[in-house]
Formats: structure tokens, sequence, C-alpha cells
């Protein structure tokens, strides 16, 4: 048979079973359509559409075992690929996209995965810094502009948001969440998702987004990636479920498994997670994708035998499709025939991928995504690069700022700028640019340059971590100082020397845990060495997770968190350094003296013998403070703010009203984000300290004052039992606001 005639008659076939849906489409629902999808299947071509193969570019995991992670054509022409991930461009979009739908027998379209983790060639601020905003609205349009740069490139289906928890800083993934606050966590996750799905799929620009990982991953032990993970139902629940089930409730199309045990169950095997919780109890009605390769992990975790055993235990845990395993497409049939997994459990998955391509719209227009023009006309659009330096400048946190040495003036004259960071123009893009191009950021160097003529660049020294690569790390221990001799002369010359030190851009991020988590290589020592010159010293970090910088904390004048903030850093920085912009965001994770306090989080519980006594036998360190170097929901302003007047009405049990008076007490016009906290003082399980359980963001002008109220609602007094159930007890509460979680006023109620 000639491939013309194979094109053709495959071709008219599509046409006819697309004729005769359209047919239907004025009486059918979507389930009608659905299922006369699925009567037509074959076995193989149902477990096709559960298998997803990594495309030709780029690889996000290592290749299994079976061989190398290429698509197979062979196998896409057979109806046996229902989606692939890591596919750039329309173009290569368009020719699998063709073969699907013209090649195979029932043209059922592909779906594209990718990861826009926080942008696709525009790049936002790593989502640990955007959280630093707490500013949700913003967060939501800037997944909305990366869902419009993701589809344009041929995109329908994000890998994100990562909604993992995680009090753990050497866990190289906390740069891709929200932070270690589960209230906080779920809104920006909810808003993230709005951003990416849009109100409905018929715009071209609404793409499917994940909740990830499914579930625990941000808790794996000692903080290294892909370990166990081993934790209480009461931190389940209350801690690591709550933005999962935020997104499930607003409407989220895809979940994503984690590659850690639970308990000694693997997430990609877990039949509560999956099938009991998430579509059962919480009904969800969306697809479940394994992470990469992980159904056939499950063999390293001792969990199966062989990746037959692995298809099995997935499948009938209730993970729909399969990540780069080819467990599903080499195992499945087989299992079926051998009724070790039921055809019921293949027609559940199959459906939930059919009905996501019919609500995308691709069975009506497959090429929906495929917009040659779209692509050059949006990619890195000036409105998306606007878009991205407002987060940029709402993401950075002011650590401190003695004697106002912040903002530096315009006219001031003779700045030193010091540190390889400074001068690099891909780092502070972070870890997940994989779409985006190398050395598209503004420098720190750059933005500086923008606004000051007056800045003199000595690297120093280099941030050393050897030679990197998104999927690749060499580590050397590069101690080469040869460049401080330029960097001190400048700073001895200078009237104030701005130093960007911190992590290089894939320091942080999957793969990427740190036993260590101080500023690497010589970057320490040199700044020990420069302040020996100048002490007029602004310390801008550049990292993707909190890092133990307790000297710089006691001796640096001036520090700014400036994270990795993506294509506008420089400009952001810039402006937030001399005083354009001022700084209002909030540490969304506790920053630890040193190392040996982690886990360190505010949210913790109590202990039987939490206070200092006239001896040793209480809840401390020996060697180290009990206190953090930075509390969670803390952050400086170039404003002064002042709390006072906290009054609690209970008139109501079930709405207590909650207000505060903050005054702007200095001549500088500042944001600030009021932070309420509850603690619920008895309870039949143990509740922690604080919680954080509203908060608002609010301008205050200079010199004036303004009253902020919250409400209470059983939403934020309950929490869940170990049973999972969200229970309400009466008792005294604690209610605390301030300006971050350590510096609040306190008050109590009781509730009815
Ligand atoms: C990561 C996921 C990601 C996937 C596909 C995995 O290694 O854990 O978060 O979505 O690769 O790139």
């Amino acid at each position: 048979m000639s491939l013309i005639y194979k094109i053709s008659f495959s071709t008219l076939l599509w046409l006819i079973l697309t004729n005769q849906s359209n047919a239907q489409i004025l009486s059918a629902t979507i389930e009608q359509k659905v299922e006369n999808i699925l009567q037509k299947m074959t076995i193989e071509e149902k477990i096709g559409q559960m298998n997803q193969y990594n495309g030709f570019w780029d690889a996000t995991g290592p290749a299994p075992k079976s061989g190398s992670s290429k698509i197979k054509y062979d196998n896409l022409k057979k109806g046996l690929v229902g989606s692939v991930l890591n596919v750039k461009g329309v173009s290569n979009v368009r020719k699998l996209q063709e073969i699907a739908v013209k090649e195979t027998r029932l043209g059922i379209p592909l779906l594209f995965g990718f990861d826009v983790i926080h942008g696709q060639k525009t790049i936002f601020p790593i989502p640990l810094a955007s959280s630093c905003s707490w500013d949700v609205e913003a967060i939501e349009n800037s997944t909305k502009v990366a869902a419009i740069e993701a589809s344009a490139m041929g995109i329908n289906w994000t890998f994100a948001p990562m909604l993992d928890i995680s009090r753990d800083a050497r866990w190289g993934r906390v740069m891709e969440g929200a932070g270690e606050d589960p209230y906080l966590a779920s809104l920006i996750g909810v808003a993230q998702v709005k951003g990416f799905q849009g109100k409905s799929f018929s715009s071209n620009h609404s793409i499917l987004a994940t909740a990830k990982h499914f579930a625990g991953y941000g808790f794996v032990e000692a903080g290294r990636e892909y370990n166990a993970v081993n934790i209480s139902n009461a931190q389940l629940y209350n801690v690591i479920l709550p933005p999962f089930k935020a997104v499930v409730d607003s409407g989220i199309k895809t979940v994503m498994n984690a590659f850690n045990s639970l308990n000694g169950i693997p997430a990609t095997g877990n039949q509560f997670l999956l099938r009991d919780l998430l579509k059962d109890k919480w009904k969800f009605k969306g697809l479940v994708v394994s992470d990469w390769g992980s159904i056939i992990e499950m063999i390293d975790h001792g969990f199966a035998k062989d990746s037959a055993e692995a298809a099995t235990i997935a499948a009938n845990a209730g993970c729909d499709m399969d990540m780069e395993s080819y467990a599903f497409v080499d195992q499945l049939t087989e299992l079926v025939k051998k009724g070790k997994v039921d055809i019921k459990i293949i027609d559940e998955a199959v459906k939930r991928i059919l009905r996501i391509k019919f609500e995308l719209g691709l069975f009506d227009n497959p090429f929906k995504y495929c917009d040659e023009n779209k692509e050059k006309e949006l990619l890195y659009h000036p409105r998306h690069l606007k878009a991205t330096l407002e987060l940029a400048q709402k993401s950075i946190v002011l650590l401190k700022n003695e004697n106002n040495l912040l903002p530096l003036k315009k006219s001031q004259k003779k700045i030193a700028l010091i540190g390889s960071l400074a001068n690099d123009k891909n780092s502070c893009l972070g870890n997940w640019r994989i779409a985006s191009d190398d050395n598209t950021a503004i420098s720190v160097l750059e933005g500086l340059q923008n606004i000051s003529s007056n800045i003199s660049y000595a690297k120093g020294a280099d941030v050393a971590i050897g030679k990197t690569s998104f999927v690749k790390q060499t580590i050397v221990n590069d101690n080469d100082t040869t460049g401080f001799a330029d960097a001190i002369k400048l700073a001895k010359a200078s009237e104030v020397v701005i130093m960007v030190l911190g992590e290089n851009g894939f320091q942080s991020g999957e793969g990427r845990s740190r036993s260590k988590i101080d500023l690497p290589g010589v970057q320490q020592q040199l700044l020990e060495e420069i302040f020996k010159v100048n002490k007029n010293i602004v310390l801008v970090l550049m990292n993707g997770r909190p890092l133990a910088i307790t000297w710089a904390a006691q001796n640096i004048p001036a520090i700014i968190e400036a994270w990795q903030l993506g294509s506008q850093t420089g400009n952001a920085v810039a402006s937030v350094l001399f005083g354009e912009v001022n700084p209002s965001a909030k540490l969304t994770m506790t920053f630890p003296r040193s190392v040996g306090q982690i886990p360190i989080y505010y949210n913790h519980l109590s202990n039987g013998r939490p206070n200092a006594g006239n001896n040793v036998f209480w809840s401390h360190y020996s060697d180290e403070s009990n206190q953090p170097l930075y509390p969670f929901g803390f952050g400086l302003s170039y404003s002064k703010f002042k709390y006072s007047n906290l009054n609690i009405d209970t008139t109501n049990n079930e709405k207590i009203k909650v207000s505060v008076t903050i005054k702007n007490t200095s001549n500088v016009d500042g944001e600030e984000i009021a932070q309420l906290y509850i603690h619920d003082k008895v309870s039949s399980i143990s509740r922690p300290v604080k919680e954080l359980k509203a908060f608002k963001k609010l301008l205050i002008k200079a010199n004036e004052s303004k009253t902020v109220e919250f409400i209470l609602t059983n939403n934020e007094l309950g929490y869940y039992n170990n049973n999972g159930n969200f229970i309400i007890e009466a008792g005294e509460f604690e209610v605390m606001v301030g300006t971050n979680s350590d510096d609040v006023l306190k008050k109590t109620f009781n509730k009815m």
C-alpha cells in the first residue's frame, strides 16, 4: 500500500468520523461524544490514549531504561499515543498533530504538555519569589501571560502550578512553589489555575493546568530530592492537601503524581490518594498523569516487581496517563486480557482523557493552538515584559535597611557593583526556563545602568558550581579569589557598594538539593573582604531558596532578597534600590540561621517544654537560638507602619469581626501586607502556635491611618481531624494581627 494511499484513506476515515460527531453535535453532550468514540476503539487504541511520550527536543527527566526518551513514530501512527510533552514551536506541534489526526485510524488529537512554570518565553519571577508579593491578581495575570505565550507555541497543557508545601530549604524545588503556608499557597494556586485555564476553553489562550505533585513531595526526608515522605495524618490533611483541594474545587483539569512514597506507598500507585480521596471524595473529573517515569520507578521503590506489576498498580490506583515509563503502552493490553486490570478501569481513564480533549475543543479544531502568526506576534510581547517587571517589583523583599542606606540617591556618585551574578543574564531567569532563550534577562548591571551613569563593575568571584545546565551539574569547589583584588580596589574608591550574591540559576530546582544553604563558593569570603574596606554595602541576594546568611544579617547594613526575578530582573532591582518603587513583599518561607534548624517554619506545633527555664531541660539548641533569621511574613518597606487598636467583635459567632488600625508613620507612601493569624488554644489534636487565616494588602499614604477589617468564619476556625473530617471546636482562640508572623498584636475570644 503506498503512503499516499494510506494517508488519504486514513484522512477519509478521519473525516467520516468527524462528520459523524459533527452530525451529533447539536444534541449530544460531551459525555455522549466520548462514549461514541470509546465504542469504536480497540483495547490498544484505548491504552494508547493513556500513553505520553517525550517529544524529540529536550528531556526533563532521565531516559527510561527501555530506550531513549524519543517519541516512537510507528506507535504514534498506530494511534498508541495520547499526549506528547516537551515539543517546542508551532511547526513541530503541527507536524505531530497532523500525524495524529490524519494518519491514525480514529484521528484523535494529541495533548501537548510543557512545563510552563513561571513563563514561557517572557520569564516571570520564580514562584517562590512571586508568592512573596501576596498579590494574587498579579500572579493570576502572570500565568495568563504564560498561557498566552505557551499557547502561541502550540502548547495546550502546562504542568503547573506546583502546590507542594515545603519547610525545608535544602530541597531544590522550593523555588517552584508558594512557600510554607497552606492558606496562602491555596489562594495563589487557585489564581494560577484561573490564569492558565481562563474563563473557558473557547479561548485559544486557555490551557490545561496541572496540580502537582500529588502528594507530599515537599516533605522529602532531609530535603533530599526524590526521597521518602513520612508524615502524620494531621500534616497531610491540614498542610499538604489544602492547596490541592482548593484547585480541584476551582475546576483544575489535571493532577500529576508525586515521585515520592507517602508513608511507604508510592504516590503513583496510591489508591487512597488517587481513588478514595481525589476521584471519589473530591469528585475530581479530570485526568491524572504520572510524573516522569514514576510508574516504572515503583520497582526501585520496592513496591512492584516489574513493569507489568507497576502498570497494574498505577492503573488500578487511578493514574490515567503514563509519562515516559512506557509501562502502560507496553503492558496494559496483556494485563487486561489476563484479567489483572479491569477494562472498566481503562475505559474510565480514557473517558477522562477524551473528555478533556473535547473540552479543549481539539476535536473541532486540532490545530486550535497552531497559529504561526500568533507565535511571531506574541512571544516577548512588550505587554508581557511590562507584566513581569511589575510582578518582579512586587516580589522583592527588603530584609534590612539600617540608617536608611536605601533608597540610593540618583545623584550618588561612585557606586560599585560586585559579584558575577550582577552581570549574569541567565541565572536570574531561574531554573524552569526551558522554552526561553539564553541571555534574555536584563542583568542587574544593565538595570542599574539604565538609571545611573555612576556604576562601576567588578566581578570579584564566581558563584562556583562548575559546568551546569538544566539536566547536568558538575560540582567543583572553585576557590578562585583572583578577582578579589580588583573588587576590593573598586570598593575602596566607592561611596556605596552593591553586592549581588547568591545561587546560579541551576543551583535550585529539580535535582538540586543542597546540604549547605549558605552562599556558595567564595562569595562569603568576598563579602567579608569587601566589608573590611567599605561598610556601606547593599547586599542583593539572588537565589532560589532561603539562604542561611546569618553573618550578613548581623553585619551588612542593607539587604534585599531579589530571588530570581525573570526577564526584567535588572530593571526591577534598580527601581527598588533607587526608590522608584517602595518594596512591599513579605517572605513566604522562613529563613533559618543555620541548616541545623531545618525544618523551621512558623506554623509549628508547641511542645511540652517550650519556655526557657533556669536549666537545660526545655526545647532548644545549646549552640543556636530557636528563632529564625527572618520569620514568615517578614519584609520591610521604605515606609514605617504602626499597628494599634486590635478589636474583636463576636456579636455574630459565625462571622467574627477583627479590626486593626495601621498608621504609616513615615513620609513615604507605601503598601503594607497586614496578616491575621489564629491559635486554637485547646483542641482535640494539638494545633499550630499560629496559622495565617487572612491578609490584606493595602496602600497607605504618608502619615495616613487606615482601619482594616477581617472576618473569621468556621472555615478559618476549623481544621481536619485525623480521619480527614473538617471539624470546628468551641473554646478559646487567640487572634494575632501584624506586619509579620513574629510581630503581632494579640487578643483572645471564645468561640461558642
Ligand atoms: C518533574 C515534573 C515535570 C515533569 C515533566 C518531572 O521530572 O517532576 O514536575 O512536570 O518532569 O517535565
